[in-house]
Order: structure tokens, then C-alpha cells, then sequence
């Protein structure tokens, strides 16, 4: 009976100094797009774990329009959110995002993508983008050593267009100089936009007579439309192209043979993150960057950088549907 006192005194006061719930922390969420499947994966991630730590998420979607998401942060701002999770649209102009932020005592995390030409001080949360890059450059050159490429770019305002460019160049541009890769065609696609891929790969087509040999294809949307393209000359299938974002149109690409790789950044893991890095910040605690910085224009970030993984026919099944990223059902629907 005494043993059961104490037991439950020591219950009441573990729960009076159990650290309180995040139930009064505002934190609020500014994603660029819910066009790619994965941001509507990332959004809800973060709801769901907002949730569980009893944070008040709020979130604005900016539809690819810069001022429209500067806006959309200022208002989250005047809700008194503690942290802002920010993926910019524009990472130049999201800087004044930063600074607004700054001036309100709110902490920023940069998410998946880097607002860049910001002096002040923010973590980066994301991917190794360079390494992404590097993946799709090795596995297209490795696959088309020599022959013909378009190569593609993502949004001329997002940094990770240019991080994912950098990193498949340094395996693509060796084999240009030496003449054994023809670029044919290389090209930012305007907001990500898999119709203005589409029409790229098009006028690619056209002008070398249908003679590509390779796409680079920075994500699975731009993939997708520059693989009309190439089925609308029955070349679906027949040239290698990238792809990355484990979307399930770009999974079911890879089984029926149309595209030939993607890159798994799993969301769940990411979007994760996030709401714990907020949760630290708002406690004060120090974020584990292990010592990871990345420069962007003014100064280095310190970055928290999770690993991207190859996806191709031969391991789809064992990191996307064993994972539960995907379905068996969806991808190889009939
Ligand atoms: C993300 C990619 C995504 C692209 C278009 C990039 O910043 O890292 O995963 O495909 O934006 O939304």
C-alpha cells in the first residue's frame, strides 16, 4: 500500500515537471507548391507530427509566386509564430523573409531549399542536393557514355536547380569536352513546369532530327514531360532519362520502362526533422549540424544534410515499397 503511495507521488510529480507539451507554440509553415507530390507528402508529415508534439502549425502554400509568398510569411509572422519552416520559391528574394523574421524574434529553418544572400542567422534543413545531382550524372553517363544529351535544369529561383546542375555536370561536362557528349540542348524549365520540359524536349527533338541519345531531367514532373515528348516519336523507353522525387508516376514510369532512375529523398524523414529542429529551437537548444555548412552567397549556413538514395528497377521495390514511401498496389496497377 505504501509502495503504491509512493508509486503514485512519484507519477504526479514526473507529471508536474514532464516538459510541457508544444500546445502554445506556433510554428508556421510556408511551402512553395502542392503541384509535386512531395510537397503535398511534406505537408502532411509535418501536420501529423505537429500534431503529435501538440504544436499549432500553420500553413500557407504560395503557388510558385515569390510576393505572394512574403505575404503569406508576413501574416504568419503577426500570428506570433515562434519558428518559421520556409521553402522558398524565389531564394533570393525569400531573404527579406528572413530579415522580417529576424526582426520579430522569430527563427527561421530554410527547408529543402536555401534562401540564399541573407546575412543573418538560420539553419538549413534538406538534402545533400549536390549529391543528388551527382547520382543522376553518374548514372546517365555511365548508362550513355558517349552520344547525344539534352540536359535540363529545374527553376532558375531555386537553388537546388542549380546544386542538382552542379553535381551532374561534374560527371557530364568532362565527357562534352572531350567530344564524346553532345549537348544539344541545356535549359532552366521555367517553375519546374513539366509542360515547359515537355516543349524543350520538343523543339530538342525536332532540331536534331529526333537523334538524342540522353535526358537529363532534373525531377520526376520534368521527366514526365519530356517523356511525352519523346513517346509522342516513339522513343519513349528507348533514351535513358533521370528523374528524382520517387513520385508514383515517375515509380510506374521505371516498372513500365520509360524512365530509367529517380532519387529517393524520403519526405517522411525530412518533414520529421523539421518539426523537431522547431521544437529545439523554440527550447533553446542547440541544433546537431555536425559541423555542416552551406554557403549561400553572404555567409554559410549551418545545414542539417540527410542523404539521398538511387532508385532504379533493380532496387524500387526494396526502398520504395518496402519502406511504405509507395504502394505495390499503385505502382503496379495494371
Ligand atoms: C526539390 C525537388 C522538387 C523541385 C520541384 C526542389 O527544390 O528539392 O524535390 O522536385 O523542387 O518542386
Amino acid at each position: 500500500m505504501k509502495r503504491m503511495l509512493w508509486t503514485m507521488l512519484g507519477l504526479a510529480a514526473a507529471m508536474t515537471v514532464a516538459p510541457a507539451r508544444a500546445a502554445d507554440v506556433k510554428v508556421g509553415l510556408s511551402l512553395p507548391t502542392q503541384r509535386e507530390e512531395r510537397w503535398v507528402k511534406d505537408k502532411l508529415v509535418m501536420e501529423a507530427e505537429a500534431k503529435k508534439a501538440g504544436i499549432d502549425l500553420r500553413v500557407q502554400v504560395t503557388d510558385n509566386d515569390a510576393s505572394k509568398q512574403v505575404a503569406q510569411c508576413e501574416n504568419l509572422i503577426s500570428q506570433g509564430v515562434k519558428v518559421l519552416i520556409l521553402a522558398p520559391h524565389d531564394a533570393s528574394s525569400a531573404a527579406v523573409i528572413i530579415d522580417k523574421a529576424a526582426k520579430a524574434g522569430i527563427k527561421v529553418i530554410s527547408y529543402d531549399r536555401l534562401v540564399t544572400n541573407s546575412t543573418l542567422d538560420y539553419h538549413y534543413l534538406s538534402f545533400d542536393n549536390v549529391k543528388v545531382g551527382e547520382l543522376q550524372g553518374d548514372f546517365i553517363t555511365k548508362k550513355v557514355p558517349k552520344g547525344t544529351y539534352i540536359v535540363l535544369a529545374g527553376s532558375p529561383t531555386d537553388n537546388n536547380a542549380k546544386l542538382f546542375r552542379e553535381g551532374a555536370m561534374k560527371y557530364i561536362k568532362p565527357l562534352a569536352d572531350k567530344g564524346d557528349i553532345k549537348i544539344v540542348m541545356d535549359q532552366f524549365v521555367k517553375d519546374w513546369q513539366p509542360s515547359e520540359a515537355q516543349k524543350l524536349c520538343e523543339q530538342a527533338l525536332t532540331a536534331n532530327l529526333n537523334k538524342v541519345d540522353a535526358v537529363l531531367a532534373p525531377n520526376d514532373g520534368t521527366a514526365g514531360g519530356c517523356i511525352q515528348a519523346l513517346a509522342a516519336q516513339g522513343l519513349a523507353g528507348k533514351v535513358p532519362i533521370t528523374g528524382q522525387d520517387a513520385e508514383l508516376a515517375g515509380a510506374i514510369r521505371i516498372v513500365q520502362g520509360t524512365q530509367s532512375m529517380t532519387i529517393f529523398k524520403d519526405t517522411r524523414e525530412l518533414g520529421k526533422r523539421a518539426i523537431q529542429m522547431a521544437l529545439e529551437l523554440t527550447q533553446g537548444k542547440p541544433i546537431d549540424t555536425q559541423g555542416r555548412v552551406v554557403n549561400n552567397g553572404k555567409r554559410d549556413v549551418p545545414s542539417v544534410l540527410l542523404t539521398p538514395l538511387i532508385v532504379t528497377r533493380d532496387n524500387l521495390d526494396e526502398l520504395l515499397i518496402k519502406s511504405g514511401y509507395l504502394t505495390r498496389e499503385k505502382v503496379y496497377r495494371k
